[in-house]
């Protein structure tokens, strides 16, 4: 497989990275995820827009303007014959001596793969309720992941497949997804504040939600509530629309795969044909 490293398309074993790069000495870097469908990137303009925004709340210079970049992925795309599978690029702060101060002149360095993924998806899954242990600016896709990768490991001893995340009793989102509750056929989900990333199909499904004739409440509500939900879905560039049945841990809770959940991933079905 190829991999990109700047505006080149090399062979994976030839991709060689630096082990003075802040991406390794202080997660100081962004990153996108790309689901591709018929070879082609999805949605890939809402996260090259959003790539920039990260990179602009980090004070990162994008390498290469955002068509270009859209341009790589495409390329990368094609160089491996991907059909259904992923995109992962990432750009950090680029190569210097370690120190906390960054300074404005080192070049960022760009990297990034693709991967084929299964066409058939998980069915359900079961989330695990726990403390949201991250910083302040969740909003910023960055490859400083620490709390969410602790989050996941605590979710999966507790056999679960996602952890769910609440800052002092707030729902807030999955340690890589976004959270929907569904009661009387209105949608409840955590708003796009600092305190989650605003993800690409939480958007897609909040739209497609609105297109149906639903309601969908951006508010923040606390985790007491979930017990009461009827319905509950998580969404993410990988799992798309993946229905909630289980939520354990600081609450409990029991769900269907129920008929607005249904409608909806029928509905993102048709966005991705
Ligand atoms: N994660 N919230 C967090 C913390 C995430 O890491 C992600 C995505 C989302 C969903 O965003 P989107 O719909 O744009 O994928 C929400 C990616 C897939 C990852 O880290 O692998």
């Amino acid at each position: 497989d190829y991999c990109l490293y700047q505006d080149q398309l090399v062979p994976r074993e030839q991709l060689k990275i630096d082990p003075e790069d802040r991406g390794y000495h202080f997660g100081d870097g962004i990153y996108e995820v790309v689901h591709v469908y018929h070879g082609k990137a999805f949605a890939l303009s809402d996260h090259l827009t959003r790539f920039k925004e990260s990179a602009e709340k980090l004070d990162l210079p994008m390498l290469y303007s955002t068509d270009k970049l859209g341009e790589l992925v495409q390329q990368l795309i094609e160089k491996n014959k991907l059909e259904h599978g992923m995109v992962y690029f990432q750009m950090t702060r680029g190569i210097s001596p370690r120190n906390h101060l960054y300074t404005r002149n080192e070049t960022p360095v760009l990297t990034g793969f693709s991967k084929p993924l299964p066409d058939e998806k998980r069915e359900s899954v079961r989330l695990y309720l726990t403390d949201d242990i991250r910083w302040l600016r969740c909003d910023i896709k960055t490859i400083n992941l620490l709390g969410n990768v602790l989050a996941k490991r605590e979710a999966t001893d507790h056999q679960c497949d996602e952890a769910l995340l609440h800052r002092d009793g707030t729902v807030t989102e999955g340690s890589s997804s976004n959270v929907f509750l569904i009661k009387n056929e209105t949608l409840y989900t955590h708003p796009a504040t600092n305190l989650i990333l605003n993800g690409i199909t939480r958007q897609i499904t909040i739209r497609l939600a609105k297109a149906k004739g639903y309601t969908v409440v951006e508010e923040p509500f606390p985790k007491e509530v979930i017990k009461d939900a009827d319905e509950a879905f998580i969404t993410s560039t990988i799992h798309e629309i993946t229905p909630v049945t289980e939520v354990i841990g600081d609450e409990t809770a029991h769900f269907p795969v129920g008929p607005v959940t249904k409608m909806l991933q029928q509905a993102f079905a048709e966005e991705i044909a």
